[in-house]
């Protein structure tokens, strides 16, 4: 008999209005080239660079992502107060100390006779005010209780430090399909299956603005950072970026047998497509 194998797209942290243009370009493409069939998305920055409102979400769930997942900023934009305990698939990180709201710390989608699970812990290091506790408390219980439906369990590891998102990648190797990390916004070229058949990449990075600081104007955070002045931080625009990866998994067993970094640039100004690599 041969082996199922599903394939499923992750996509770095959505920012603003660049980074929702940027999905809506290529995902719908991407879907038709690789017939995926899930995709998840980090929507954490859509709303202007910080948290998501409902509009958002409902624009990324008409480009075709199935899961929203979030991070440090879920609650930055009040918006999320009106949807978050709606059947909308938009998940939290479990560990999130401002968590006013029942929410989703977990999720899992069915389509078609396939089940897949997703989780979002939120990571310790440089962020031990946002946390209630450390991811590494409670992941495995979460991860048990996916997989009384599915082996089929991806994990959006938003954190900073590459340290701690290996380290996750390593606890749970042969447990979850993949442990793919956001939040840094930079794509890293790390990119592994692990010995036991979990996916791995320290950080997808980001979907938005290319020519930016983390997708904020460049001019803004020089004020900030150089001359140590106030400045009102704003998302940046022109040329877009859309990062992602395409991993394939067997969907009987839940373990990856490939992971691929994926890299397109966009000017809509200029409109026309740089496919710069498919690593
Ligand atoms: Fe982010
Ligand atoms: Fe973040």
């Amino acid at each position: 008999m041969s082996q199922k194998t599903v394939k499923i797209l992750c996509i770095g942290d959505i920012f603003a209005k660049s980074g929702m243009l940027s999905l809506e370009y290529f995902l719908p493409k991407l879907k038709e080239e690789y017939q995926l069939d899930f995709v998840v998305a980090n929507g954490e920055n859509v709303a202007g660079g910080v948290g998501i409102t409902k509009r958002y979400a409902k624009r990324i769930f008409n480009a075709g992502v199935d899961v929203i997942t979030l991070g440090n900023h879920a609650f930055s934009n009040i918006d999320i107060y009106k949807f978050i305990d709606s059947p909308l698939p938009v998940i939290l990180p479990f560990n999130i100390s401002n968590n006013k709201t029942k929410g989703k710390e977990s999720i899992v989608v069915k389509k078609g006779d396939i089940k897949y699970g997703v989780l979002n812990p939120l990571g310790n290091i440089f962020m031990e005010k946002m946390v209630t506790d450390s991811p590494f408390d409670r992941v495995l219980s979460f991860v048990d209780n996916l997989k009384k439906e599915t082996n089929i369990i991806i994990v959006d590891f938003h954190a900073e430090a590459t340290s701690e998102k290996k380290t996750m990648a390593y606890y749970l190797d042969g447990m979850v399909s993949a442990v793919v990390g956001t939040h840094t916004h930079v794509q890293t070229s790390d990119e592994q299956v692990l010995p036991n058949g979990t996916a791995f990449i320290t950080d997808i990075g980001m979907t938005g603005p290319y020519d930016s600081v983390i997708g904020l104007k460049k001019e803004c955070v020089l004020t900030w950072l150089v001359k140590k002045e106030f400045s009102q931080f704003r998302p940046s625009d022109g040329k877009t970026v859309f990062h992602a990866v395409l991993i394939e998994v067997d969907a009987e067993t839940g373990k990856s047998l490939n992971i691929e970094r994926i890299k397109l640039l966009f000017d809509f100004e200029e409109k026309e497509s740089t496919n710069s690599d498919f690593n």
